[in-house]
């Protein structure tokens, strides 16, 4: 059997989530829902980033100690991916004592190795972002993101990591989907074209005692960094007794695909890496750097730029199923995108509403009317609907083609490219005419629409799982197994419909403000 092991990175505790921290593990998620559904035997690892600078300050600043903080944050995460629908295998915490006593083996590994050592640092400190950089690294005076940096001077223990260098480019050059989209691959490449520094993966504890101890110097805490990247290990059993199975089945058999944003791809791509293979673990499978999430006015949305929609009023407001919708179809993973009520509106509308939701409501208004509810039996195919049952039987393949190239919003748009052309079907027919010269022709329309709602209705439960589960319960409680996707016509001619609210009503936010 196939496997799929994904993860998100772990979220500072020092935030709630927002729509685009949540972006991440949404479309973790589907991609995660897809695979399962492909009939694959599936993992999904989420968490939080408990230590660091950031934290502290945010502990101290509400009196709290560091521990407390991240207890109370942390549910603030469990909660919103609970109210999104996110299925993840496991919620790690770098907090957990497992984690911590791996990474500290991590550590004492690399020391005895001769991959650790130790020297005088003198440079510059990125609070906000817990990375070092040089002087000649700085723009403006400020991180190359343009946040603030401090000068600092202090003695601290560094991972040869520029040893490797010439070892990751080989790698990824012959490894060409090992990151991913392409134009990231050359982006991490023309990094790596410069000198690569050593990496500094220690902090005094006189400056910063939120972290985990270094085990062969005890005034040291490690680089909060070197502690998170090790959760996608740690998460499935990396150096635990009893976990052995485990970590071989995941890591060493399966390999993870890191879903990530693309402000954190150095540290997925450049540190992680060698950081395993001076470690001698097998690298991850496809680390997938995804754009950003944009408010109104094209900028990231973030709480520091106080721009921040919660995902919880999000959901709220467009519907839970409709917000995983657009962000799967109006972001093309990868790219930048912006989120406004009027492109949710209007995609809602054009393709749940108007397509989806008016086949369901046509075919099952019909059946009622003319069928007491029971479905019509196929008759012989007209050269339409021998098109729809063709493209309905390669809709699958498709679908998965794309999911497995990340190219989802991709995906849906193939199904609903399946869904306009069953309501054309639906339209050239006008069953509702026809009914009263020709029933049984009347029925074969029928027939043929609630099958393309069935196929579409498997197809689309990773995306939207409450509401197709409800769609599928109304037209016949149908198997929405992989295999089942390969049956034309599955729902047995007699097989009760069950009537319902519209599914998929029309959003009008104009004139409710
Ligand atoms: N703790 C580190 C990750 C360690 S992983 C070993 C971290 N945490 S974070 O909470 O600051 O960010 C987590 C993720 O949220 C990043 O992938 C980042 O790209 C993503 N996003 C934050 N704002 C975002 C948008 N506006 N849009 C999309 N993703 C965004 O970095």
């Amino acid at each position: 059997m196939n496997r799929f092991y994904i993860t998100t990175p772990i979220y500072y505790v020092n935030d709630k989530p927002h729509l685009g921290t949540a972006y991440c593990t949404l479309t973790a998620d589907i991609l995660n829902r897809y695979h399962r559904l492909f009939g694959e035997e599936c993992y999904f690892l989420t968490g939080t980033d408990e230590h660091g600078q950031k934290v502290q300050q945010a502990a101290e600043k509400r009196g709290l100690t560091p521990q407390q903080h991240c207890d109370e944050m942390v549910v603030n995460f469990q909660n919103a991916w609970t109210d999104l629908n996110v299925d993840y295998s496991q919620f790690i915490r770098t907090t957990s004592a497992f984690h911590k006593k791996v990474v500290q083996d991590c550590l004492q590994k690399l020391y005895d190795k001769g991959e650790i050592y130790e020297d005088t640092y003198e440079g510059w400190y990125s609070v906000s972002e817990e990375i070092f950089y040089t002087e000649k690294e700085l723009v403006n005076g400020k991180s190359p993101t343009g946040r603030e940096v401090t000068k600092i001077a202090e003695k601290n223990y560094f991972f040869r990591m520029s040893k490797y260098q010439q070892k990751l480019i080989d790698y990824i050059e012959a490894n060409p989907r090992f990151i991913l989209p392409e134009f990231r691959k050359n982006e991490v490449l023309g990094f790596l074209r410069k000198p690569l520094n050593d990496l500094c993966i220690s902090r005094p504890k006189a400056r910063l005692s939120w972290g985990i101890e270094i085990p062969f110097a005890k005034d040291y805490v490690t680089y909060v960094w070197f502690d998170a990247l090790l959760n996608y290990a740690t998460g499935v059993g990396l150096g635990q007794d009893g976990r052995e199975a485990e970590w071989s089945k995941w890591w060493r058999e399966t390999r993870p695909v890191h879903l990530l944003g693309k402000d954190i791809l150095t540290t997925h791509s450049v540190y992680w890496p060698t950081m395993l293979m001076a470690l001698d673990i097998p690298l991850p499978k496809h680390i997938f750097a995804h754009g950003w999430i944009l408010n109104r006015d094209n900028a990231k949305m973030s709480k520091s730029e106080g721009s921040v929609v919660s995902p919880k009023d999000a959901a709220d407001l467009i519907g839970l199923d409709n917000l995983r919708y657009v962000l799967t179809r109006d972001v093309h993973l990868g790219n930048d995108a912006p989120f406004a009520l009027d492109l949710v509106e209007s995609r809602v509308n054009s393709e749940l509403a108007n397509n989806l939701g008016n086949l369901l409501s046509r075919s099952s208004n019909l059946v009622e009317k003319f069928f007491a509810g029971k479905k019509p039996a196929f008759q012989v195919d007209d050269s339409t609907s021998a098109e729809i049952r063709t493209q309905c039987l390669a809709l699958p393949g498709v679908v998965k083609k794309e999911i497995e190239d990340f190219r989802p919003s991709f995906a849906l748009e193939q199904i609903i490219g399946v869904l306009t052309l069953a309501n054309k079907y639906m339209e050239e027919k006008a069953p509702w005419k026809l009914a009263k010269e020709n029933l049984e022709a009347a029925g074969h329309v029928l027939a043929v629409t609630l099958e393309v709602l069935r196929v579409a209705g498997v197809l689309l439960i990773p995306v939207m799982p409450g509401k197709c589960d409800e769609l599928l319960k109304r037209i016949g409680n149908p198997p929405r197994d992989w295999a089942s996707l390969s049956k034309w016509p599955l729902v047995p001619a007699d097989a009760t419909l069950v009537k319902g609210e519209p599914l998929f009503p029309r959003l009008d936010f104009a004139s409710k403000t």
